[in-house]
């Protein structure tokens, strides 16, 4: 599957100017076929950190160039984006000539909810338009043969590419029948992601750091290293970006040599912790905190034994995906085993004096992965990478 350049001013998080609390006008000229659907973007926004692990779509009702419903999906077994469009028209609306623009494909099955492709046929509605189809094997284009069939004139592959990134990892997992990995860091133009004595905390200026808490509500799970754990106590949690500010995702520290045993159960809450098994002493085995992974820290499959043991663990819903958010040995670690689909990475102009070789990554993930998105924050920049299947 190809993963294209996106327009600026869009990035895996959506609309980008949305993730800062930032007013901004349309990229398009109104009333265009891309107007219509960046509104349905911007709608399905609203969806994220919530509706997964269904996927977070927006739904816009227009008539004569007039805006008569929005609606997004809810949370997961709730109404889909579709359902919440019409639900909210007036009783005696005419839809005569109306165009309904969506993010994705409409579903055409049954699940927790009925198949939105049936809400089309029978209301005079000329023209569905949607971004992309739904890569859901129940789905998978007989959502748009149903409205073809029924005689609404259907067009798809508006803002395919600007959609498809927000839905990642939706689209991914899906296609992939797996755990999407994604990686993210923010790196000195020099490349290194850290100083040696743990002084560089901040690399990025204040926007970047509100995309990434926007994104965070994307992903299922964060992870951080134990160093990094235990010089920044980072509290890996969405705070500082635009509202709506929808989840916390569950937080994991990756710590094969068991480092975080020697902190009180205060300063661990909120997280897990996976070591190797034979580091944790019997009176922490059995608590919530401490996981165990059937590894050795020095293993070469110790990357593949924390993927397989993080992805065994229950979650509150089933896991789609997983943001690793550094340090740099952690992620070289997963790197070298395959284990990222896709990469955020930043750039900054901060600059610390004493560096080391251990705390450099390269400006990319690397061969296999497509650049998506290049956007300027203030003196930073963002490069993001998604690989290609
Ligand atoms: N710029 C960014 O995006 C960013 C993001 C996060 C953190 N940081 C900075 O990065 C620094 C910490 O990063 P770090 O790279 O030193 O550590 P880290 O990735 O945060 O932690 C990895 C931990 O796992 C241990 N480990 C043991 N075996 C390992 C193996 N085979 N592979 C990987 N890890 C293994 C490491 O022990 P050893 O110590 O013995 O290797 C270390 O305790 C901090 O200064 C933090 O501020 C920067």
């Amino acid at each position: 599957m190809q993963w294209m350049p996106l327009r600026p001013g869009f990035g895996l998080a959506g609309r980008i100017d949305r993730t800062l609390s930032e007013q901004v006008d349309s990229r398009f000229p109104a009333g265009t076929d891309e107007f219509w659907m960046e509104q349905a973007l911007i709608e399905s926004m609203n969806s994220v950190g919530i509706s997964s692990p269904n996927p977070g779509v927006g739904c816009v009702i227009v008539k004569n160039g007039r805006e008569l419903a929005r609606g997004f999906t809810q949370a997961w077994k709730q109404p889909h984006a579709e359902r919440m469009a019409f639900g909210s028209l007036p009783s005696d609306v005419n839809l005569e000539g109306a165009e309904v623009f969506v993010t994705l494909e409409p579903c055409s099955h049954t699940g927790f909810q009925p198949p939105c492709s049936d809400l089309f046929p029978g209301r005079g509605i000329a023209r569905i338009v949607v971004a992309t189809g739904d890569p859901d094997p129940r789905v998978s284009g007989e959502g748009l043969r149903r409205l073809a069939t029924s005689g609404i004139r259907v067009d798809a592959g508006v803002l395919e590419a600007e959609v498809r990134a927000l839905l990642f990892p939706f689209i991914k997992t899906r296609g992939l029948k797996k755990t999407v990995w994604v990686a993210k860091w923010a790196r000195m133009p020099s490349g290194h992601l850290a100083d040696i004595d743990g002084n560089s905390k901040w690399i990025t200026h204040s926007q970047s750091r509100a995309y990434t808490h926007w994104l965070r509500q994307k992903y299922d799970v964060l992870v951080v290293g134990a160093r990094t754990f235990l010089l920044d106590r980072p509290a890996m949690t969405v705070r500082d970006c635009a509202l709506p500010r929808q989840r916390q995702p569950e937080r994991v520290v990756f710590d094969p040599k068991g480092e975080l045993l020697k902190l009180s159960d205060s300063e661990l809450e909120g997280f897990r912790v996976l070591v190797c098994r034979d580091r944790i002493p019997e009176a922490k085995r059995h608590g919530s905190v401490f996981v165990g992974m059937e590894s050795d820290p020095d293993s070469p499959e110790l990357g593949a034994v924390f993927k397989r043991t993080l992805e065994s663990l229950p979650f509150q819903k089933p896991l789609q995906s997983v943001m690793v958010e550094g340090g740099a040995r952690l992620l070289r670690t997963l790197a070298r085993d395959g284990v990222f689909d896709a990469a955020h990475v930043f750039t900054g102009v901060q600059k610390f004096d004493r560096l080391s070789e251990r705390e450099w990554l390269e400006s990319g993930p690397g061969s296999g992965f497509r650049l998506c998105t290049h956007h300027v924050f203030g003196e930073d920049v963002l490069q993001e990478w998604v690989k290609e299947d």
